[in-house]
């Protein structure tokens, strides 16, 4: 699995532009990839997908984390630990990508990160951060039940999770073996954009299927955004902007504990 997470940083923001395949071939070229394309983990600070789309919703659900102690789950490079840490926030990063660590590191000085992966009960104490947030890595993990509640686990008691996955319904639409929308399946994306096929799988599951897991791990849904792009997207990609004002791209949501 070690590709996937060193690679899977390319599949969300290009995943309009994707031939999918649920079950797609060989990971041929990967190695390669890294090489031949240096400054990949610079894209998400101007791909109009991340900066014009998904990022400013994400962090328009945020609170105020100003003297908090957040969680980056699935942090990547790094760029919404950036976001944090510059709001006040003390930020814990984690991903279970070595090497996106080693962006990551330099580009948040004052960042804590930690290898580690969401599919596992991850290294911190009960009620260890006021917050958790987490852009565009959920969709990798498989068991949504033990993710939430590990989460609900490190999280003090009236903590609150922000989070954005792919669309359930552009997903379900774009991998094309897909028939059943109410299934959880594993599914992979053939990824060309560098000029080589470069195979990702993660998980895609209805909208039920996301919410559930985290009412049964003690949250209450507080507010759902299926965001559409901003004006500084138009202005960056006029022909995508088209296509992403009509069709949904992401979900961002937002989860307070129970009480
Ligand atoms: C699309 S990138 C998003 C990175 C970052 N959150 C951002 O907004 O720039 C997805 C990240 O999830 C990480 N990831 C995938 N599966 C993971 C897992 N099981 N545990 C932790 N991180 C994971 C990948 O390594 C990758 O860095």
């Amino acid at each position: 699995m070690l590709w996937l997470s060193e690679f899977s940083y390319f599949f969300c923001p290009s995943r309009i532009r994707l031939s999918n395949a649920r079950h797609a071939g060989s990971t041929r070229c990967l190695p390669r990839l890294r090489e031949t394309c240096p400054g990949y983990d610079r894209k998400g600070e101007t791909k109009p997908a991340n900066a014009y789309l998904e990022r400013p919703a994400t962090l328009s659900l945020l609170p105020n984390v100003q003297g908090d102690r957040i969680l980056d789950a699935g942090c990547g490079a790094g760029h919404l630990t950036t976001e944090l840490t510059d709001s006040g926030a003390t930020v814990v990063g984690v991903d279970v990508s070595h090497t996106m660590l080693t962006y990551a590191r330099p580009r948040v000085p004052t960042g804590e990160f930690i290898q580690a992966d969401l599919g596992s009960t991850l290294p911190f104490p009960d009620n260890s951060f006021d917050g958790i947030a987490s852009s565009l890595a959920f969709h990798y993990v498989r068991d949504w039940n033990s993710l939430l509640r590990d989460l609900r686990r490190i999280l003090s008691t009236d903590g609150w999770v922000v989070f954005s996955v792919q669309h359930p319904h552009a997903d379900f639409e774009e991998y094309d073996d897909s028939v059943n929308y109410h299934e959880t399946e594993q599914v992979t994306a053939t990824w060309e954009s560098f000029g080589m096929a470069v195979d990702v799988p993660a998980y895609r599951r209805p909208l039920s299927a996301m919410i559930e897991p985290a009412l049964d791990a003690g949250f209450q849904l507080d507010e759902l955004l299926e965001p559409t792009p901003t004006e500084a997207y138009r202005e960056a990609d006029p022909v995508s902007y088209e296509y992403e004002a009509t069709h949904p791209n992401f979900l961002c949501v937002r989860l307070l504990i129970s009480i």
